[in-house]
């Protein structure tokens, strides 16, 4: 690029250029190979929500709602979190975000200031390195070991001098979940450092392992200083609707809606509407979607099993599995070019940090026999 327009753009785009690991979103029907690339449920987003979101344009809530949110969803919202926590909240724990995209940078630009640390799993999904990177922080990585277990110790160490920390529950790329026993080390960790914490559920309610999901709403001694981030688009298949929400502190809160007013403004009522009745009415047809993403990733990992040269744990939540495969065959951009060219797209490890240079992503929210053929491709590949 010329001197000339390298300078139109602004420091903050330069440093998200410069960092950023995010790859093209992949829109599903544009390709004739199958894909387990796709982050998004392959279901159709409940009728009772669809029907919802018409009536409220037929009886003209076709204007502004407030900055917040409309009291119908935000009512159903601390419904559900009181249900999730026990605890009590109000409208001022709440924010009505455009999605969870939207919910997460706001939260991040709202506050973290340039030279701040931020403390971010490695592998972890891509979009809070651009948010961190627009604030002008810079972050320090953890990981998982080989055994799934956390080093707390590294990571107590780590937070000395951090300002906030990120966690993804459960995890996109890797299906893993915190344990109310790890919770209790993250909960340590970050009231004696005097931490942030934003907590990313986008795929709450997509767990499969036998103990229920433990938000981190319900930890004790979090919540002055927690910000939970949840969206519609995963659990109630509702990608294409631009619908998500914060609870949290409400200072926390209030930082993240100056933010968010001035980047998106409130959000469009009758999807608000429909959000209500996704919350109050969609629970049957989320469990059904639920159930199916169990079956598929059952199917997904008796598919695997039969590939020697991968690594993988089982994922106990979103629709992802992680997998590692020999430094032999190359890096995962190059290896995901060449799946490709077999017939199956994947995602690359190293959109979600260094950690997944030897690694692909693998998404089971689509339908059966493309994860039978999908993975047969991919074997060939990885042999
Ligand atoms: C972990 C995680 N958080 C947030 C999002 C964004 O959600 P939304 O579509 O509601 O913006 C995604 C989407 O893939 C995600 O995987």
């Amino acid at each position: 690029m010329n001197q000339a327009l390298h300078s139109i753009s602004s420091d903050a785009v330069q440093r998200i250029r410069s960092q950023s690991l995010r790859g093209k979103n992949l829109i599903p029907g544009v390709t004739d190979k199958i894909s387990l690339a796709i982050g998004e449920p392959d279901f159709g987003t409940p009728q009772a929500v669809i029907d919802a979101q018409v009536q409220a344009l037929g009886a003209g809530y076709t204007h502004y709602s407030p900055q917040e949110g409309r009291c119908e969803l935000v009512d159903a919202i601390l419904a559900s979190a009181v249900a999730v926590s026990g605890r009590a909240f109000s409208s001022e724990n709440i924010l009505v975000t455009h999605g969870g995209s939207a919910g997460l940078t706001a939260t991040i630009l709202g506050l973290i200031n340039p030279g701040d640390v931020v403390l971010l799993e490695d592998p972890t999904y891509s979009l809070y390195l651009d948010g961190i990177n627009m604030a002008g922080a810079s972050v320090r990585r953890f990981s998982r070991g080989e055994d799934g277990a956390f080093d707390f110790d590294g990571i107590d160490r780590d937070a000395k001098g951090a300002k906030l920390i990120i966690l993804c529950h459960p995890s996109n790329p890797t299906g893993a979940v915190i344990s109310r026993g790890e919770w209790a080390s993250f909960a340590d960790i970050v009231t004696r450092n005097g931490l942030l914490l934003l907590c990313d559920e986008a795929y709450e309610g997509l767990t499969y392992g036998d103990s229920p999901f433990v938000s981190a709403l319900d930890i004790d001694g979090l919540s002055d200083h927690l910000i939970v981030s949840r969206t519609f688009s995963k659990k109630y298949a509702m990608t294409g609707w631009r619908l998500g929400y914060l609870v949290g502190e409400p200072r926390l809160i209030a930082a993240a809606s100056t933010v968010h007013r001035t980047f998106n403004g409130a959000i469009n009522s009758a999807n608000q509407i429909a959000g209500a009745t996704a919350l109050r009415q969609a629970g049957e047809e989320a469990e059904k979607m639920r159930r199916s993403f169990h079956r598929r990733r059952d199917l997904m990992e008796s598919c695997l099993s039969k590939i020697p040269s991968i690594r993988f744990r089982r994922p106990e939540g979103a629709f992802y599995f992680w997998l590692h495969y020999p430094a032999s065959l190359g890096n995962s951009s190059d290896l995901a070019a060449t799946a490709a060219q077999a017939g199956v797209m994947v995602r690359r490890g190293e959109e979600f940090g260094a950690s997944g240079k030897h690694a692909l992503r693998l998404s089971y929210a689509t339908d059966e026999a493309s994860i039978v053929q999908g993975v047969e491709r991919l074997g060939r590949v990885l042999t």
